[in-house]
């Protein structure tokens, strides 16, 4: 079913004009609604995710095209091992090919790939694509794709903490020195700047555990439709919005509009 690709599906130019400047740099994604794609269709699941796949390399080449530095996609959350064991074995199999046809055309393109989330009840396997995809790609500056695979915000945050603590019950931290800041270092997501949009397809209005800690001051787009047919131009729109916000950060607006 996989054949080798001749031509690259990521290897594109930026746009000489990518937009009016407002890119953000960190667009993340829920890729949601795979299954109803498929169900509207009269189809399995699993040709949902297939198709969810075409979408993820749509939107990762988008990406590089509009100018984004930092792209995080949801593969796969700590919750969605509440799935049928059939279903889940077809997301972890779509993964390994994934990371197999798709990792050296990655890299060509300079992207380089990070990956968030519980590494410790990953199949062996897996857990060694996803550090060959992680060190083959470690000095590319292109783009960053943060895979989100057996991630949950909590399960994260939790981590961090446990890290923390025994840093401070070795010796190696006092508790005094405990921000923001450095809470946000022990995080998965370290060194990765926090997201400026979120982005969920399929009409759903929630986080589902994703980024909670780093979508602090994130703006959201909810686009109606499922992730199988997020394209370019649903990617523009999204940005296109995101835009058209006005984020304060707390602080008075700096476009001083009035109501
Ligand atoms: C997103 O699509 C893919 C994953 C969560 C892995 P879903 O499988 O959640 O599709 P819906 O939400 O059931 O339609
Ligand atoms: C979120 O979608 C997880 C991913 C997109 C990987 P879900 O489909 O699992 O979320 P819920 O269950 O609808 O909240
Ligand atoms: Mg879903």
């Amino acid at each position: 079913m996989s054949h080798p690709q001749t031509t690259s599906r990521y290897q594109a130019a930026p746009l000489s004009d990518p937009g009016s400047g407002a890119a953000p740099r960190h667009v993340a994604l829920i890729m949601d609604g795979n299954g109803r794609w498929a169900a509207k269709r009269g189809l399995p699941r699993f040709e949902g995710h297939r198709r969810g796949v075409e979408a993820l390399r749509r939107a990762v080449r988008a990406a590089g095209e509009l100018g984004i530095l930092y792209l995080t996609i949801y593969s796969f959350s700590s919750e969605n091992w509440r799935r049928p064991e059939s279903e889940v074995s077809d997301l972890m199999n779509l993964l390994r090919r994934f990371v197999r046809d798709d990792l050296a055309q990655l890299h060509e393109a300079g992207i380089r790939i990070k990956v968030i989330g519980e590494r410790g009840n990953l199949a062996p396997d897996i857990r060694s694509l996803l550090e060959e995809a992680e060190n083959l790609t470690r000095d590319n500056g292109r783009l960053v794709l943060q895979i989100a695979f057996n991630y949950g915000s909590r399960q994260e945050i939790a981590r961090a903490a446990r890290l923390i603590a025994a840093d401070v019950a070795g010796g190696r931290l006092a508790p005094d020195a405990i921000n923001a800041d450095l809470f946000a270092d022990y995080l998965d997501t370290a060194g990765v700047p926090d997201p400026d949009l979120v982005i969920r397809t399929s009409g759903e209005q929630r986080l589902s555990n994703f980024l909670l800690w780093q979508s602090a001051y994130a703006e959201f787009v909810f686009l109606p439709i499922h992730w199988p047919e997020f394209d370019r131009s649903s990617f523009e729109a999204a940005i296109a919005q995101y835009a058209s916000r006005d984020r304060r950060f707390g602080g008075t607006s700096s476009k001083e509009r009035p109501l």
